[in-house]
C-alpha cells in the first residue's frame, strides 16, 4: 500500500466534533508516551504530521487526519484501487501527572468516542516493547472487550532492545492475555526509528479497506 495524501484535519474535545463519519476509521491508542505519534509519522512517512515528545501527555484531543492510499485492486491488480480514510491520534492513557477531574474528562472522552463512532474500523492498542505485561494496557483491552471494540496490538520502541526481549515481552503479553481472552488478537511489531512494521501494518489496513469498500 501507498500513502499518496496524508494531511491534519482537526483535533476535537469529543466525538459530537469529529469530521462526518464518512469513511472507516482507524484509531491509534496506548500508554502516554508509547509512540503513537512516532508511529502515525512513520506510517505516513511524514515527521511533522502528529506532533511528537519526549514528554507525555502531548496529545490531548481526538486528531484526524485525512488519508488516500493506493494498492493493486482486488482482482485487477495491474490497476490501482484508491482509498480514503481517517487516521487518529488519541491522547494516551496512564500520564502519571494529571489530576484525577481530566482523568475522568480523558475516560469519558476515550470511552465515549470509541463505543459510539459509528465507522471506527479498527482499534491499534500500541503496547512498549521494552517491558514486561502491564497491568494498565491488559486492564485498557478488557475495557475494550466489554465495549465490543475491535482490536490489534502494536508493539512499539522494539530497536530499543535486543530481539530476544522484544520477542519475549511480546510472548509474555499474549500469554498474559490467555488468562481471560479465548482468542488472542492480531500484533505487529514496529520501530518508528527503524521504521519497521510498516508494511505489515498498512498490509493490514489495506485488506480491512477492501472488505469494506465491497
Ligand atoms: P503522548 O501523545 O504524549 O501520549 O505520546 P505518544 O504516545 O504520541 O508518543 P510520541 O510519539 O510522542 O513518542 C514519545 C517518545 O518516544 C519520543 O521521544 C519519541 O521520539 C520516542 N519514540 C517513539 N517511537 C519510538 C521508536 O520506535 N523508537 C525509539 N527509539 N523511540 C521512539
Ligand atoms: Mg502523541
Amino acid at each position: 500500500m501507498q500513502i499518496k495524501k496524508a494531511i491534519y484535519l482537526v483535533s476535537s474535545p469529543d466525538i459530537d466534533k469529529c469530521p462526518a463519519a464518512d469513511r472507516p476509521e482507524y484509531a491509534f491508542i496506548g500508554r502516554s508516551n508509547v509512540g503513537k505519534s512516532s508511529l502515525i509519522n512513520m506510517l505516513c512517512n511524514n515527521d511533522k504530521l502528529a506532533k511528537t515528545s519526549a514528554s507525555p501527555g502531548k496529545t490531548q484531543l481526538i486528531n484526524h487526519f485525512d488519508i488516500v492510499s493506493a494498492a493493486p485492486a482486488p482482482g485487477n491488480p495491474k490497476q490501482e484501487a484508491y482509498y480514503n480514510w481517517y487516521l487518529v491520534d488519541l491522547p494516551g492513557y496512564g500520564f502519571a501527572k494529571v489530576s484525577i477531574s481530566s482523568r475522568r474528562r480523558w475516560e469519558q472522552m476515550i470511552e465515549n468516542y470509541l463505543r459510539k463512532r459509528e465507522n471506527l474500523a479498527q482499534v491499534f492498542v500500541l503496547i512498549d516493547a521494552r517491558h514486561s505485561p502491564q497491568k494498565i494496557d491488559l486492564e485498557f483491552l478488557e475495557s475494550l472487550k466489554k465495549w465490543e471494540v475491535p482490536f490489534s496490538l502494536v508493539f512499539t520502541k522494539s530497536d530499543k532492545e535486543s530481539q530476544r526481549v522484544v520477542s519475549k515481552n511480546v510472548k509474555d503479553f499474549l500469554e498474559a492475555m490467555r488468562k481471560t481472552w479465548m482468542f488472542l488478537p492480531r500484533h505487529f511489531i514496529t520501530s518508528a526509528v527503524k521504521k519497521s512494521g510498516r508494511d505489515k501494518l498498512l498490509g493490514y489496513v489495506n485488506e480491512m479497506n477492501e472488505e469494506l469498500s465491497e
